[in-house]
């Protein structure tokens, strides 16, 4: 049984905190310190820009000068120019007195693909998939990548191993193949992962002392932001910083141990957002982790984390919610991820889904409640204008990371997670993920 869109809900609830219903000039509940308002009002107004966005976004953005023309999520800070369309964009919406902005987002009257439904949203929301080197080598695995998605991951190809192989050594080749293929499918880009403990070459991990791994650091995200530049303006800065006793996010949550932890404590995290952003002033930047989906220990870690970034003036966009539920992360059920978005989301941050599947081996999410949870959950995201993106860990389920690794309890049987199945025909995963795209 599908549960009743939060869309009205959420709508009651904004609106009760100074919705202005889509208003007209400055209609933002708080206004900027800028020369001229948005035209459609917002929750927040910009501070400082000169002129406001003519659509607006939930937030302003701070010091802009010029705010966006269709406008977005959330304002950019300081950006000298804000992009003109959409998501995601620095500064869209932002500047003037109450720069303008959705209370919640409208879904579109009708779309053949989730593409088109974000693409058509007010609004728009990105809708994304993990993408592999070898995926790009099957012709109906790309068909469907690009006739369903606007939005790209890539599944391993922009890790520190696959990259910075040898020390100071770049290699980009295979990345490279993805962000230009997404290029000319029109697909939007965001680079996984700067800093990670996972997946790095040896010679990384076995650094030594707080000078060489800060050395380390700033040359590999110098090295990877510069050489994507043009292409990419999203980053996963730091990757799953936290550790909890169970992969579920339940119990002693902490700062992992890592290279990067050993020598330099908790300073990392904003040592690497810090040279992202003198790296590229207009990126969004965003922390992503698993299991902090809904409400558990892992998640309130996380959070208080982020603030603490937030209050120290730490230069990060966002928060990315993995969202892989299902053995052996954690199980999230619509209404907590939708309050757990709410309260990162009213930090002033972006928010989005990252990497979304939903693992049906070991029987612990039957049929319907994995129907239920993709629905509910995309739908959790999608009436929250500051959740930018949908992104999905894969196309279809026979290439799924989940039934290659023994955590996921497959032994050899497809985790039959994702939305397409190995003829690459829809699913009715994929059909209730369209619902909730749709505002059904
Ligand atoms: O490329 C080698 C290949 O040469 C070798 O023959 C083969 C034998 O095992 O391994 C191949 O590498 C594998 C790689 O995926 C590419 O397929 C690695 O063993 C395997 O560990 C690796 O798994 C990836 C995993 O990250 C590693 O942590 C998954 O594909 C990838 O989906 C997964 O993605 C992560 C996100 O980046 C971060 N969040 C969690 C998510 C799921 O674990």
């Amino acid at each position: 049984m599908r549960s009743t869109p939060l869309t009205l809900l959420l709508s009651a609830f904004l609106c009760a905190t100074g919705c202005s219903d889509g208003g007209g000039d400055g209609g933002g509940e708080t206004g900027g310190a800028g020369t001229t308002g948005g035209t459609s009002g917002g929750t927040t107004g910009g501070t400082g820009g000169a002129t406001g966005g003519t659509t607006g976004g939930t937030t302003g953005g701070t010091g802009g000068a010029t705010g966006g023309t269709t406008g977005g999520t959330t304002g950019g800070t300081g950006g000298a120019t804000s992009s003109s369309v959409g998501t995601g964009g620095g500064g869209t919406g932002g500047g003037g007195t109450g720069g303008g902005g959705a209370a919640v987002r409208t879904p579109a009257a009708s779309a053949a693909t989730m593409r088109e439904a974000g693409e058509k949203a007010n609004p728009p929301i990105l809708i994304g998939a993990a993408i592999s080197g070898s995926g790009l080598g099957d012709n109906n695995y790309k068909r469907v990548a690009a006739a369903e998605h606007n939005y790209v991951t890539a599944e391993n190809e922009m890790k520190w191993d696959a990259l910075e192989p040898n020390a100071g050594q770049f290699s980009w080749g295979a990345a490279d193949n993805i962000v230009n293929w997404a290029r000319d499918n029109n697909m939007k880009v965001k680079g996984h992962t700067l800093v990670w403990h996972n997946q790095l070459p040896g010679w990384a991990n076995n650094l030594n002392g707080a000078a060489a791994v800060e050395q380390a650091i700033r040359r590999h995200i110098e090295g990877v932001m510069g050489h994507f530049k043009d292409r990419i303006k999203d980053w996963d800065v730091v990757n799953e910083a936290v550790l909890t006793d169970s992969d579920t996010g339940v119990g002693n949550p902490r700062m992992r141990p890592s290279v990067f932890q050993r020598a330099l404590g908790e300073r990392f995290l904003d040592l690497s957002f810090q040279i992202a952003r003198e790296q590229d002033p207009t990126a969004k930047l965003y922390y992503n982790d698993y299991s902090i989906d809904a409400l558990n220990d892992k998640a309130d870690f996380v959070y208080e984390m982020i603030k603490g970034m937030v209050e120290r003036g730490v230069p990060i966009d966002g928060v990315g919610f993995q969202m892989h539920i299902g053995p052996p992360n954690n199980k999230a059920d619509g209404a907590a991820v939708a309050a757990n978005l709410k309260r990162f989301s009213d930090l002033g941050l972006e928010v989005l889904i990252s990497e979304m599947d939903i693992n049906r081996c070991g029987g612990q999410v039957s049929a319907e409640e994995q129907l239920t949870f993709y629905h509910d959950i995309v739908e959790a995201c999608f009436v929250l204008p500051k959740c930018v993106g949908i992104t999905f860990w894969g196309i279809n389920d026979g290439r799924s990371w989940l039934n290659g690794w023994s955590g996921a309890l497959c032994n050899g049987q497809s985790s039959q997670s994702l939305l397409f199945n190995d003829q690459y025909q829809k699913k009715e995963t994929y059909n209730r993920v369209l619902d909730a795209l749709l505002g059904r």
